[in-house]
């Protein structure tokens, strides 16, 4: 019997989650910083309403750029958030610490100071990589070699890094990078934008939505709340047994975004690490994550490997491999939560080569075998979240709508909340 039959009574599909004609997905900081299917902030602000309990403590294994952590800071409640990918540590950083607007007043005016004082003559130095120069044209990058090293003389650190992250978005548009394309490649009659001007924008738009924040935390009396971001895997959090109320997240999903790769630019700019292949290997959910020997709790997910392995080995280890490291992380789940807590995942099925992925369905499994129950299943139409909703036929990755035969993907997600025991 498949676990979505057997659960009907818990199972809702509401337009009531869809947020239609709700508020900006950029409200308060959320928009800093492009990231892949990242959450709308309608539902962790809806969840954690409905969730929360009083003196809560709120965990994201996964937290990518911060939207559990903003969200619960806007709500007044304490945050902790983990996450493999250092780009992701540090935009969570800016969006999780405003800075109060009276101190750098002139920011705007010390950055068109900076943009006087360029020397085009002079060469700015970012790093040895070699790929730096396969993805940025010499103007460009000598002038962001120059924006980072104004940023690194900044003697703030909240306000350098708040820097950083406005040069890590504005790096795609100042590369030879296909635009908006989460694939890693090349548009080779790209009209290249100045780096000048479109950080002078990022900073302008970022500054204004910091203060909004600042303003709105401070009139709550919510500025000093907890809110932490660390660079650490979901499998092993180092927190304490039993000692969270309420975990919000939404998991990799099976073999589809390779962050390290859409990430690289910041990656190399920022010396986060020199080595992509090493780097791919941390991330759950990618064709080069770090390969697992151990056995799946769950006769669907050996179900649907075995379909998988019939038309492609290698993408069947993948997803073995997938699920094999979710059961880590709800082990781990399970342990920092404390009992009666509740623990909401949003995810989306998918398919691949023809083979349709329950994930929802085996993190249910996956989850009751580790003594969770599934409160309630909400499933609903995927109207604001930007996510690409088409895969190569034969990859498995997400490619354009407008590619030949490509495959519709996640029209729908899953909001999947469980109890402890
Ligand atoms: C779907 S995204 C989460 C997006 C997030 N909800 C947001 O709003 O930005 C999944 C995240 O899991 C992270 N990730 C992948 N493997 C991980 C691991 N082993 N430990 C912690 N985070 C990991 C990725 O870097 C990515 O940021």
């Amino acid at each position: 019997m498949s676990v979505a039959v057997e659960n009907s009574k818990v199972n809702e599909c509401s337009d009531e989650w869809s947020f239609a004609g709700h508020r900006s997905i950029d409200s308060y900081t959320h928009g800093y910083h492009r990231y892949p299917a990242k959450f709308i902030p309608q539902i962790v602000s809806k969840l954690i309403e409905t969730y929360a309990t009083e003196d809560c403590l709120i965990v994201d294994p996964f937290a990518g750029c911060g939207t559990t952590l903003v969200e619960a800071k806007s709500h007044g409640y304490r945050s902790i958030g983990f996450d493999v990918n250092p780009v992701a540590e540090m935009i969570t950083k800016s969006k999780i610490t405003t800075i109060a607007p009276g101190s750098h007043q002139n920011l705007l005016e010390i950055i068109q100071e900076w943009f006087s004082n360029y020397n085009e003559e002079e060469k700015y130095y970012i790093s040895d990589h070699p790929r730096l120069n396969y993805w940025f044209c010499p103007e460009q990058k000598n002038k962001i070699g120059y924006l980072k090293k104004c940023i690194e003389e900044v003697d703030n650190k909240e306000l350098e890094t708040f820097l950083k992250v406005g040069l890590s978005n504005i790096l795609k548009t100042s590369s030879r990078w296909l635009q908006d394309s989460t694939k890693p490649q090349i548009d080779p009659k790209k009209q290249i934008k100045d780096p000048f001007n479109l950080f002078e924008y990022q900073i302008k738009k970022m500054w204004k939505k910091n203060m909004e924040f600042h303003s709105y935390l401070s009139k709550k009396n919510r500025l000093d709340i907890q809110s932490e971001i660390h660079l650490r895997d979901a499998r092993d959090t180092g927190l304490e047994n039993d000692s969270v109320d309420l975990v919000i997240t939404s998991p990799p999903y099976a073999t589809s975004y390779e962050y390290a790769d859409i990430h690289q630019l910041s990656g190399y700019v920022f010396n986060f690490f020199s080595d992509l292949r090493e780097f791919r290997k941390k991330f759950i959910g990618t064709f080069y994550s770090e390969k697992i020997e151990a056995e799946i709790n769950c006769l669907l997910a050996s179900d649907t490997v075995s379909q998988l392995a019939v038309k492609n080995k290698k993408i069947a280890k993948e997803i073995e491999n997938y699920f094999i490291s979710m059961q880590q992380v709800i082990q781990e789940i399970h342990r920092i939560l404390k009992p009666g807590a509740t623990c909401c995942m949003v995810v989306g099925d998918s398919k691949l080569r023809e083979v349709t992925i329950p994930t929802s369905d085996i993190l249910i499994s996956l989850m009751r075998e580790e003594s969770f129950y599934l409160e309630k299943r909400i499933t609903r139409n995927i109207s604001l979240k930007q996510i690409p909703t088409t895969r190569h036929p034969i990859s498995g990755r997400f490619t354009s709508p407008s590619e030949l035969n490509s495959v519709k993907v996640y029209p729908k997600e899953h909001i999947l909340i469980f109890k402890k025991r």
